[in-house]
């Protein structure tokens, strides 16, 4: 048992630097992941276990800072319910280290089993928001989106629970793309509306992963002829790069420089420095899912 992660000798420890030998800052939350080549399915249970938890205890969190007592105290009551309750399986996970095969099927339950009444939560949430019965700060899309992550979880953790770990590139590209082009909207809205150029960077972006998302050459061709110089910077250089692979890259630097320009205070906006480095560590494992994925 391997307590601290940065000590987990057999995995990835991926920070915002690669180099790095430790989180930058108290907001960085380091990414475990097995190694590339490892299709250990224990392994895999463990680590998208570990990453899914604090990404879903992230969200009740964010919840929670939208729903002020004033506009919605029940809703946020249940938020933090579902706060404390992700944090510890998270505790545990991170504790336990990777399951024995042999229980596989019953790790994986400890936390698809969790998830369901948090997926039943943003969708009615979602539903009472979207038609005024709910007043909260929470966009109906921040419901929706949380619960495509939510399933999307559950969908991964059956998966691996019957030991299938591999990664299909579709699934992940289609996935993770629309995903990438939410976050993008989310931070043009979330932006000081003085923040002219970054505004428009972020649509931008969020268009070309609208345009990525069939993932066919009509796509690549659509995204760069929508945004030539925003997003795939890369592909300019070398035509060989994967398009797809070179826009995640390019939306994982622009997330990683976006959270220190955040928590220093050199970007004027009401994004939390924690929603920054949490929307952060989603590319970055869309990113090496994507180098899996076949
Ligand atoms: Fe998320
Ligand atoms: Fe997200």
């Amino acid at each position: 048992m391997n307590r601290d992660p940065g000590l987990r000798a057999d995995m990835d420890v991926l920070t915002r630097s690669p180099d790095a030998t430790k989180p930058e800052s108290s907001y960085e939350k380091v990414v475990v992941l097995p190694r590339m080549g490892d299709d250990d399915p224990a392994n895999h249970a463990w680590a998208d276990a570990r990453f899914a938890a604090d990404i879903l205890a992230e969200h009740a969190l964010f919840f929670a800072l939208l729903m002020p007592e004033e506009l919605a105290a029940k809703e946020r009551a249940e938020a933090l319910r579902f706060k404390d309750s992700f944090s510890e399986l998270y505790q545990r996970i991170d504790a336990d280290g990777p399951p024995q095969r042999s229980d596989l099927r019953s790790f994986v339950a400890t936390v698809t089993e969790p998830i369901k009444p948090f997926i039943e939560y943003k969708a009615r949430l979602g539903e009472a928001q979207s038609t005024g019965k709910l007043r909260s700060l929470v966009w109906p899309l921040f419901f929706d989106h949380t619960r495509h992550e939510a399933e999307r979880w559950e969908r991964r953790l059956k998966g691996l629970g019957t030991g299938e770990s591999e990664f299909e590139r579709a699934e992940v590209v289609r996935f993770w793309t629309n995903i990438m082009d939410e976050h993008a909207r989310f931070v043009a809205h979330l932006l000081d509306p003085d923040e002219f150029e970054l505004v428009e960077k972020a649509f931008s972006t969020a268009t070309v992963f609208r345009r990525l998302r069939d993932d066919s050459v009509g796509g690549t061709v659509g995204a760069l002829a929508a945004e030539p110089g925003t997003v795939i910077d890369s592909l300019a250089q070398n035509p060989e790069v994967d398009a797809v692979m070179s826009a995640v890259q390019t939306i994982l630097d622009f997330k990683t420089q976006a959270v220190r320009d955040i928590e220093a205070g050199r970007i004027k906006s009401i994004i939390e420095p924690r929603l920054a480095d949490h929307v952060r560590r989603e590319a970055l494992k869309f990113l090496n899912e994507l180098k899996r994925a076949v």
